[in-house]
């Protein structure tokens, strides 16, 4: 038997295993059936802005060689994006600090092999996006979970990073969050900004939820601290999940390194993307629109699902997630989910992706589908 390394022990992504199961139930319903509702899945219904895919298709057209660019990205994406820190935030971000990457996802490689060694300590508050251990834990690093509850809107705070003995290396830290939609408010996230960089812990801010936060203020890590790593995509506000782009802004003395990794791990992001990505900041208006109908699905299913069963709601603030505690009805979260999808013909995910020791109690509902859909959910889950 050969060796296998490491990363050969990688968990699955479980939501994927849901969307797998919702589409298999999708296809063996009979004709004329109500359709399955689709609230496992963390995507925008939509697609990229119809400016920016006007863009593509004029490079198309053009003629354009598409070959690789810079390894940090098209240079002039990189002015836009520095820009729009100056738009949203009023915060100044040169664009030498701007890093183009494959998605989020291809952002925390870069970040975490550039800020950590095997056997470094990264602290970050559970429930989590479940990428982050199991990227840390394939590269030797080894994840610091912080339990945190509804009291705190499952973030964490200084008090519990006072508390960890040792001093871990690093800490994640998302707002809104994955799955429970919540945030960290503008003086929350500066304390502990404040508190990572005078303690030499290397924050990394997950920021790709900004834009849909529905009247919260945000605050960005790249504004509050020299040394924190800010990931952040086109694929949520901006609609453009499969196009495969993001970005970091890092701090000075990571520049160069992440430089040399990208060129090594990825070359560059895809180039057209990066072309749909830059037309993507000019199509505001569009993207807004997007943002209300989520504002309208939130409010209607906060104000629903409580007569639905659904009492213990994350008092969600951004992106499209609520996170229900609904261990006063399970013990056992994915075969709750499973019966939802069998009896009430709603998909939604089991918490324990997100928090392996509490998720058993948990369900996430996404509501970035069709508005129609999201109320047809509640009436569905209050028949249920
Ligand atoms: C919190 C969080 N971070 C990162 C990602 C990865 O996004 P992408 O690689 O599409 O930019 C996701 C995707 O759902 C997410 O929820």
């Amino acid at each position: 038997m050969l060796k296998t390394g490491r990363g050969a022990a990688a968990p699955p992504f479980i939501v994927m295993d849901v969307i797998s199961a919702a589409n298999a139930r999708q296809a063996a319903l009979p004709a004329g059936a109500p359709h399955i509702i689709r609230m496992e899945v963390g995507q925008p219904g939509t697609g990229a802005p119809a400016g920016a895919v006007a863009a593509v298709q004029r490079a198309l057209a053009g003629g354009a060689s598409l070959g690789y660019t810079e390894a940090l990205g098209i240079g002039s994406l990189r002015a836009r994006i520095a820009g729009h820190y100056g738009a949203w935030y009023d915060a100044d971000v040169a664009a030498s600090r701007v890093a183009v990457t494959v998605g989020a996802s291809g952002a925390f490689p870069l970040a975490f092999l550039a800020a950590f060694d095997p056997g470094d300590r990264v602290a970050m508050a559970a429930p989590f996006y479940p990428p982050y251990v199991n990227i840390l834990t394939a590269l030797g690093i080894v994840p610091v979970i912080l339990q945190a509850g509804i009291e705190t809107r499952y973030q964490p705070n200084v008090a519990m990073l006072e508390a960890l003995d040792p001093r871990p290396d690093g800490l994640i830290v998302a707002s809104p969050c994955n799955p429970a939609g919540t945030m960290l408010h503008p003086a929350e996230l500066a304390g502990i900004a404040d508190w990572c960089h005078r303690n030499g812990v290397r924050l990394i801010s997950d920021e790709i939820y900004h834009g849909l936060n529905y009247g919260a203020p945000l605050a960005t890590a790249a504004a509050l601290s020299p040394s924190a790593i800010v990931v952040n995509s086109f694929s949520k506000y901006f609609s453009m999940t499969g196009w495969r782009v993001g970005w970091m802004v890092l701090p000075e003395d990571l520049v160069r390194p992440v430089e040399c990794l990208a060129q090594n791990m990825f070359i560059s992001a895809p180039n057209i993307a990066q072309v749909c990505a830059e037309a993507a900041f000019a199509c505001a208006e569009e993207l807004d629109a997007n943002v209300a109908r989520y504002r309208r699905s939130r409010d209607l299913l906060l104000a629903k699902l409580p007569g639905a069963g659904f009492s213990r709601l994350s008092p969600s603030e951004g992106a499209f997630y609520l996170y229900a505690d609904v261990s006063e009805r399970t013990n056992d979260s994915r075969e709750f989910c499973a019966r939802m999808l069998a009896e009430a013909g709603v998909a939604a995910s089991p918490g324990v992706d997100f928090d392996r020791e509490r998720g058993h109690h948990f369900v996430r509902f996404s509501y970035c589908g069709p508005e129609a859909d999201m109320a047809e959910a509640a009436r569905r889950l209050a028949r249920w």
